[in-house]
């Protein structure tokens, strides 16, 4: 709770679009289908939306516009059986190593993710995950709102699927393949085009000092939702406000940004560090800047696909 009412409707809502770590919890019960099936544990924390929970509408989470912002916690050793949806999810990893399974008729692709690296998992294709590592998995969930149905268990162990089937999401011994974007698989060479490596990926440096990765877009990988991009920061920098047609968020992943929306010659500001997030809707303006001392690491989703439309003018 802040303690300093709100000046204006503008601040309220600011602050009602800021949504910091700490204010949230880790939900253990946020999808039905796990319940009583230990090996299938994760919790989730909502920002934006449900994320394919059905827990809609709860005090502390902002409503989606074009996308929903989650993060999910795999803890070592467990899987997510596979399934499919008809709406696009994209998983980026933040901590640890996730390995991701596509499913088409009893073939599995396996890729393994690690920190920044992202997978958008097309519509309809069985997916899956797991953790085989060592350390938890922190990741962040982005669904569109496109179609909210729920999802199609192909592999669960709820359907009586043999346990070692599941966790291998639907491949029997000898059935998976590795990714592999030279691959000759019809699955290997889909997946190629739906996976993000931070290392790879060409860094577009904006004219305003900062630099621009597109991992959902022209550049990325191709979609008709929502634009994801990583931006770096360095400390010192910002723009001036911009406004866009749609709604966009900021998950900050490292270090520290200073946010602000302006109003009427009114500007209202706070600093966002590591997972807190701040959700901007169609048509308010507003900008950011890092006055840290270490450069910062931003997930920016925009509620809408194709180029940036934004020119960034450096404050
Ligand atoms: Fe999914």
């Amino acid at each position: 709770m802040n303690a300093i009412a709100p000046a204006s409707a503008t601040e309220a809502e600011f602050r009602r679009h800021t949504v910091r770590h700490t204010q949230k919890f880790f939900d253990w019960d946020a999808f039905p289908s796990n319940r009583g099936f230990p090996d299938l544990a994760r919790a989730q924390m909502r920002y934006i939306g449900a994320g394919g929970s059905p827990k809609v509408g709860e005090p502390g989470t902002l409503p989606p516009d074009h996308f929903t912002l989650s993060l999910i916690h795999k803890p070592v050793g467990k899987y997510a059986a596979c399934h499919a949806h008809e709406i696009e999810e994209s998983f980026l990893i933040i901590d640890g190593v996730l390995t991701v399974g596509w499913e088409q008729e009893g073939e599995v692709v396996e890729v393994r993710l690690g920190p920044k690296d992202m997978i958008l998992n097309a519509r309809d294709i069985g997916h899956g995950f797991r953790n085989d590592g060592i350390e938890p998995v922190l990741m962040s969930i982005s669904v569109d709102v496109g179609k909210p149905l729920p999802p199609r268990y192909l592999y669960h162990p709820k359907l009586g699927t043999d346990a070692e089937l599941a966790r291998s999401f639907g491949a029997a011994p000898g059935k998976t393949l590795p990714f592999d974007p030279a691959g000759s698989h019809p699955i290997q060479q889909l997946m190629a085009r739906h996976v993000i490596r931070h290392h790879e990926q060409p860094r577009i440096r904006d004219a305003a000092g900062f630099s621009r990765q597109v991992y959902v877009g022209p550049g990325g990988v191709e979609n008709d939702t929502a634009r994801k991009e990583m931006w770096e920061i360095p400390t010192g920098v910002g723009v001036q406000p911009y406004t866009r047609a749609v709604e966009d968020a900021f998950l900050v992943l490292e270090g520290r940004l200073t946010v602000g929306w302006t109003d009427n010659g009114q500007s209202y500001t706070t600093e966002l560090g590591p997972r807190d997030l701040l959700k901007t809707p169609a048509g308010q303006a507003h900008w950011f800047r890092n006055d840290g001392p270490l450069p910062a690491t931003v997930w920016s989703v925009v509620g809408e696909a194709g180029a940036e439309t934004v020119t960034f003018a450096r404050a």
